[in-house]
């Protein structure tokens, strides 16, 4: 069932314009996917809240858009271009290349913290084969970050690197904030934007991709108050993860354990989604990241990286660090949102989206749209609606029945019809109002134009 779930969820993505294979008339480009015309709203609703919550209502949080190329001596100093790496086995038939924790977790084989020899020996002892049936390669490191060359030069200093994780920019950056902020510690600074990965095994729809976007922040605290405020941000998320609608009996934490952590993390918690047909997985990571970046990158660059207190002490600030994937949120707010319900034995889908992440709030509807002064009047009130809220769709496509439908598969909170009775044609006390339908309960109400607005604000 769940699994079904999910190839719907998958399958409403494309019809509706949410989601479309990368690069699709060309046969498609493994582990891309473009945004459609829904997709995109949604996934900017998915941002603007974001930066609202942490960002906009706070007073200690700056933002940031850093380049996605860095000198490369940046992934040098963060360890990503000795340790950014995933372990790959090949089959000695085809060449085809797996990732080996991948392999042994789906022949039922935890291999979390394992090292080379040891995924060896697992692979030995359970006599795993590729997916194919054939003979496997020993384990050896992938390095997952892209590279690329700059400008014309063919020589070292040309190469550089896609970044893996917005946190590289926020970091470079971390004295000019405080040079031309003069933020007070604790202090956070917030970057949403692309990372990539050369994933071995890209799956799962939005899961694992090879191109995708995060939300970072990078919250700099005294080394005695990072326990104090690891709660306080690890209960923002919670938080979070509340505002976009997600059930907490769908949100697990998951304590890392140490010989698991990335190469600078000293705790790090998952935040797990019970996605459908998968169960739980990592939705965001929040790591203590202590002062291993501002360390390592004023060690490489010779700047010193650090926070002068009022009474002039320095301390180099250690760091926590939520990072959010908007992929994952993506869909994980669709899995959460996906309803379907039988009416008059039809399957009726829905997707029960707030308000405040549906890809539009409302949509307008003339009851005929043969009827000129129907038409007339309905794109009066779409364009009131329009100029406030943006986000507001015309829809005259097809009987009132099937605009609903279609506007309850994208989510969409409020129908608003506009008829004869709109129009004073039918009973004198109706002018001026308009019928307007609830999403979830099918329910319709009668309201006045002139209360619209705020209506269908919440
Ligand atoms: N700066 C820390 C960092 O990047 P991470 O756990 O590697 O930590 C953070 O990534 C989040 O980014 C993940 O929890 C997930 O939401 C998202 N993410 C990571 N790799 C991804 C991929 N290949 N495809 C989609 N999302 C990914």
């Amino acid at each position: 069932m769940e699994a079904e779930k999910m190839d719907k969820i998958v399958s409403l993505c494309k019809r509706r314009g949410f989601v479309f294979q990368g690069s699709e008339i060309y046969g498609g480009l493994k582990g891309t996917w473009d945004l459609g015309p829904l997709g995109v709203a949604l996934n900017n609703n998915i941002k603007r809240e974001w930066w609202k919550m942490f960002v906009e209502s706070r007073e200690d949080m700056y933002g940031l858009d850093a380049a996605i190329l860095m000198n490369a001596k940046a992934w040098e100093a963060s360890g990503h271009v000795a340790g950014f790496v995933d372990p790959l086995v090949e089959d000695l038939e085809t060449g085809e290349r797996f990732r080996a924790d991948h392999l042994l977790k789906d022949n039922g084989i935890e291999a979390e913290g394992l090292t080379l020899e040891q995924i060896d020996d697992k692979i030995a002892e359970h006599g795993i084969k590729s997916p194919k049936g054939n003979s496997l390669s020993k384990a050896r490191t992938f390095n997952m970050m892209f590279e690329t060359r700059i400008g014309a030069t063919s020589g070292p200093e040309g190469q550089v690197y896609l970044r893996p994780e917005t946190a590289g920019g926020i970091f470079v950056n971390f004295k000019n904030v405080v040079d031309s902020m003069s933020p007070k510690l604790p202090f956070g600074i917030a970057q949403i934007g692309k990372a990539f990965r050369n994933e071995i095994a890209p799956r799962e729809f939005l899961f694992r991709v090879r191109e995708f976007e995060q939300m970072e922040i990078e919250y700099f605290v005294r080394p005695n108050e990072w326990e104090e405020k690891f709660e306080d941000l690890r209960q923002a998320i919670l938080a979070w993860c509340d505002h976009i609608g997600l059930k907490r009996e769908n949100v697990k934490e998951y304590r890392v354990p140490d010989n698991d952590l990335a190469h600078y993390s000293k705790r790090t918690i998952d935040f797990e989604y019970n996605f459908p047909g998968k169960g739980f997985d990592e939705l965001y990571g929040f790591a203590y990241r202590t002062d291993f970046d501002l360390r390592a990158h004023a060690m490489h660059s010779g700047v010193a990286l650090e926070y002068v207190e009022a009474d002039g002490t320095k301390v180099v600030p250690h760091v926590l660090e939520p990072s959010f994937g908007i992929g994952r949120t993506f869909v994980a707010v669709l899995a959460e949102a996906y309803r379907e319900e039988e009416v008059n034995g039809e399957v009726r889908t829905f997707i029960s989206l707030p308000v405040h992440l549906a890809p539009y709030r409302a949509a307008v509807s003339p009851l005929l749209k043969n009827k000129p002064e129907l038409v007339a009047k309905a794109r009066e009130v779409f364009m009131m609606l329009k100029k406030q809220f943006g986000n507001v769709a015309w829809d005259d496509n097809g009987n009132i029945g099937k605009r609903y439908r279609r506007q309850d598969e994208i989510g969409t909170p409020h129908c608003i019809v506009i008829d004869f009775e709109t129009l004073g044609q039918e009973a004198a006390e109706l002018k001026d109002t308009v019928t307007v339908r609830n999403r979830d309960t099918g329910t319709q109400e009668r309201v006045q134009i002139a209360e619209l607005a705020a209506y269908i604000a919440n």
